[in-house]
Parts: C-alpha cells; sequence; structure tokens
C-alpha cells in the first residue's frame, strides 16, 4: 500500500498533468497560427451556402450525385474546376457565380486538396465483416 506522503506525491503529479493538459488542449493559438488563407475561408462559406455537399463528397463524405473533390484540384486542375463553376453541367446546377465566388472556391478547395486524401488507404473488406489492409 502507499503511505500517506505516497499518495500525496501521486495526487500532486495527477493534478499538475490534469492542469498542464487542460490548459495545452484549450490553448488554441498554435491551431491558429500558420497560414490563414481569408479567400479559402470564403470558398467554404459558399461552399456551404450553395450545399455543394448535398451532391459531392470532400474525405469521402457527402452526397453521391457528384464525384468526390478532395483531390480534384491536384488531379485536374483549377481551369477544370472553373468550367464547371461557371456554368455546370445537365445534372449539376449552373449557380450563376461571379469571378470572386469561383475563385474563393477554386482556393477553398484547392486548401481541402493540401490538407489530405480522399482515399488514404485501399482495404478490402472480407466477407466475415474484417478488413484488412491492402500493402
Ligand atoms: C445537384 C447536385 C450538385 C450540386 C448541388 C453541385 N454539384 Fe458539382 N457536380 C455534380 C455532378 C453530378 C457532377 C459530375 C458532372 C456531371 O455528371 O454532369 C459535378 C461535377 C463537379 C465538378 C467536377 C468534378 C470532377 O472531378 O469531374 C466540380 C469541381 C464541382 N462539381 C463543383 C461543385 C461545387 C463547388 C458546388 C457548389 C457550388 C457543386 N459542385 C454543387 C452535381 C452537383
Amino acid at each position: 500500500m502507499l503511505s500517506d506522503s505516497q499518495k500525496t506525491i501521486l495526487f500532486g503529479l495527477l493534478f499538475f498533468s490534469f492542469i498542464f493538459y487542460s490548459f495545452r488542449l484549450y490553448d488554441n493559438r498554435h491551431t491558429q497560427s500558420g497560414s490563414h488563407n481569408v479567400l479559402a475561408d470564403n470558398g467554404k462559406k459558399i461552399w456551404q451556402q450553395k450545399n455543394c455537399i448535398a451532391c459531392h463528397q470532400i474525405y469521402q463524405l457527402g452526397g453521391y450525385l457528384g464525384p468526390d473533390l478532395t483531390n480534384t484540384y491536384s488531379v485536374k486542375g483549377p481551369e477544370y474546376i472553373e468550367a464547371f463553376l461557371r456554368s455546370g453541367t445537365v445534372v449539376m446546377p449552373d449557380f450563376k457565380l461571379n469571378r470572386t465566388e469561383i475563385t474563393a472556391l477554386i482556393a477553398y478547395l484547392k486548401q481541402i486538396d493540401a490538407s489530405g486524401s480522399s482515399d488514404p488507404r485501399t482495404f478490402t473488406i472480407k466477407n466475415n465483416g474484417m478488413i484488412e489492409q491492402d500493402e
């Protein structure tokens, strides 16, 4: 068994770890530094207002009428994206976006593209429900 002084030391250590961890967790200064892209932020707002996620996925989450757009920027390029945003297609509506809105949306998709891949790894779902990661 622990003696009283050992308990006090242990309690002290846990208490200070708790305080330290809490400060670290809620101190968001480090997450807010780095490149803060106002244009991409505007693009995100337009993305939300126009509800692009209803038909498109980002990181494979979203609607399934249109394709995943996580890596469209690096795979197909900004001109390709712009062509869709300018006039839409038979299936995708024309949102009548102006130049500024199109530029902002492209900046947003560029930022998303830089943040990760929509399909980071391939895996096989076996018929017993287990998932096996491919090499
Ligand atoms: C009603 C569903 C719908 C909405 C809402 C929608 N899209 Fe689409 N989008 C599509 C479909 C479907 C395609 C595939 C092209 C086609 O089949 O005509 C597409 C294609 C695209 C492409 C080309 C992707 C590729 O890899 O070929 C981009 C970029 C795109 N959409 C961006 C957007 C943005 C940005 C918004 C929001 C402003 C948006 N879309 C809203 C349905 C939609």
